[in-house]
């Protein structure tokens, strides 16, 4: 049976505009669907309300992974980590995408936008997809985020 391809969420505020949109192209091309939440235009607009759906998504299971961008990537990022269950890794570097996935299991990818080229972005993207959980070690910290008490 012909399996369906993995539908990735993505969405922007006006400082990742320009940038989402070959993004989308990229994922396409390496086989995902693509769920782009937005915005259509390149407007001034607020990241919350680009970034709090896809992180729903997320967290409920309607998308596995997505992606985010804004100028820092910062915004998006405190908006995504607020909704349960969702890791979500501002990622600058290959590096740091790649240890996102293998150390965080990061389902979501924040992508700053004033501080990155598109090749970068696009690199660092498909490094991030291609990486999987390191589990472990890793696996105790990870659940450790969101339980209710953690030893303090
Ligand atoms: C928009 O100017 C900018 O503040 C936003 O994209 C983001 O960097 C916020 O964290």
């Amino acid at each position: 049976m012909e399996r369906l391809p993995e539908t990735i969420a993505i969405a922007s505020d006006h400082a990742g505009f320009e940038l989402k949109e070959p993004l989308v192209r990229r994922l396409e091309k390496l086989g995902f669907a693509v769920q782009d939440v937005g915005p259509r235009t390149p407007e001034p607009s607020d990241y919350p309300d680009y970034g709090r759906p896809v992180a729903r998504m997320v967290a409920a299971g309607v998308v596995r992974r997505g992606v985010l961008l804004c100028g820092t990537g910062l915004g998006m990022s405190c908006v995504a980590n607020r909704v349960r269950g969702v890791r979500a890794a501002v990622a600058w570097s290959v590096q740091v995408a790649e240890l996102s996935r293998r150390h965080n299991d990061a389902n979501i990818l924040v992508l700053p936008a004033r501080f990155l080229s598109g090749d970068d972005a696009e690199r660092i993207l498909e490094v991030w997809l291609n990486t999987e959980f390191e589990g472990g070690r890793h696996e105790r910290r990870v659940t450790k985020i969101d339980a209710e008490d953690t030893a303090l």
